[in-house]
């Protein structure tokens, strides 16, 4: 069955303030899915998070946003951006360069695998803005950089220009990458765990600088975390991903005290180190995530959810109310339910 957009009108035609819109979104590799049925919608400033389990399929769906999947991995389905007259999957890289660093760009987990170790900052943001052409000439490039490093907070950012790499500090070194990112003013910024490796004293510091970089341009965001809280902090709306699929999304507040899918709700128990189940054990989710391409066909977390049976052996219903949606799981969480988490009742075949 193929999933109904979470945020489009009945129709599926779309709306015109989506920014972003994937639809039936597969990545796969030799006979296997890493990726099934992927869809969803941004809006224009629209921040949403993006959260599961490590191997759930959360980096690649970003990076088949941008075109850049690994070598031997293909992407099928539809990618559309606003204001781009073609489908993204499926585009060569001239035309990716045109679109990636201008309409969208990316904030990686690593500063360093985004700069160029051999060219001073300030040239390296200079380019962005040259190449798309959003500056006529090197002197106001250089001008425009130097403010967009001011805007991310380096002090002395004239002389910050004149810098390499290696000279910043990793924190510094990601607001360098934040300002080529939002050099020029995106629809869309895909952010992909990256506070994860800074320092935690400066974690903080570059989530509020990223915020306030997209509302200041009006930019939406695609926010990879597995950081509940920075979700809530800096989210509006979450997208919650497992075995490669999406299971469940909605605004931050209602996902997050009223989850529906019972695995939403055995993450929210994982991250809350106070939470314990009935019997005062501290909760988290039982069981590990399969290899890619061996979940259990039907419902993907079947063989680590405690209240499974038979009927989850058939696909549950992707079921679509406005902003709010998800899978319609066949147990769905109790308004006060007990945390679904613990021994497997059914262990299954993978769906191969
Ligand atoms: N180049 C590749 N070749 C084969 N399998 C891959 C490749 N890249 C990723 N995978 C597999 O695809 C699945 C999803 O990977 P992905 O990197 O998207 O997970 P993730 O949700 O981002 O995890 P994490 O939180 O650890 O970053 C994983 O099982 C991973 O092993
Ligand atoms: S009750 Fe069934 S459908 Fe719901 S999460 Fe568990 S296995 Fe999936
Ligand atoms: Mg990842």
């Amino acid at each position: 069955m193929t999933p109904v957009p979470d945020t489009a009108p009945a129709s599926g035609q779309g709306s015109p303030d989506d920014v972003l819109s994937v639809r039936n979104l597969d990545v796969t590799v030799g006979g296997r899915t890493l990726v099934e049925d992927v869809d969803f919608t941004i809006r224009a400033g629209e921040r949403v998070g993006l959260i599961g389990e490590s191997g759930s399929g959360k980096s690649l769906t970003a990076l088949s946003v941008m075109g850049l999947l690994p070598e031997g991995l293909r992407a099928t389905g539809s990618v559309r951006l606003a204001g781009v007259g073609h489908d993204l999957v499926g585009a060569d890289e001239a035309r990716m360069s045109r679109v990636r660093g201008k309409e969208i760009a990316m904030v990686f987990q690593e500063p360093m695998t985004a700069l160029n170790p051999t060219m001073k900052v300030g040239r390296q943001i200079a380019e962005v803005l040259l190449i798309h052409r959003t500056r006529p000439d090197r002197a106001s490039a250089r001008a425009a950089a130097v403010e967009l490093l001011a805007q991310v907070g380096l002090p002395d950012p004239a002389t910050a220009a004149d810098a390499y790499p290696h000279q910043f500090s990793g924190g510094q070194r990601q607001r360098v990458v934040l300002a080529i990112a939002l050099a020029n003013d995106p629809a869309l910024l895909v952010c992909d765990e990256p506070t994860t490796a800074l320092d935690v004293t400066v974690q903080a510091r570059v989530l509020d600088l990223i915020v306030r970089g997209v509302q200041d341009r009006r930019s939406a965001m695609l926010f990879i975390t597995h950081d509940l809280a920075v979700v809530a902090t800096a989210c509006e709306r979450v997208m919650v991903m497992y075995g490669g699929r999406l299971v469940e999304s909605g605004p931050v507040q209602e996902v997050f005290t009223r989850p529906r899918h019972r695995y939403t709700q055995g993450l929210i128990g994982a991250s809350d180190l106070t939470a314990v189940d009935d019997r005062g054990r501290l909760v988290t989710i039982g069981g590990s995530v399969p290899p890619a391409g061996q979940f259990p066909a039907g419902c993907v977390f079947r063989n680590r959810c405690t209240q499974a049976t038979e009927a989850c052996a058939t696909r549950p219903d992707w079921i679509s109310t406005g902003p709010d949606s998800g899978y319609a799981c066949f147990h769905p969480v109790p308004e006060s339910g007990a945390p679904g988490t613990g021994t497997p009742a059914i262990q299954e075949a993978g769906r191969g």
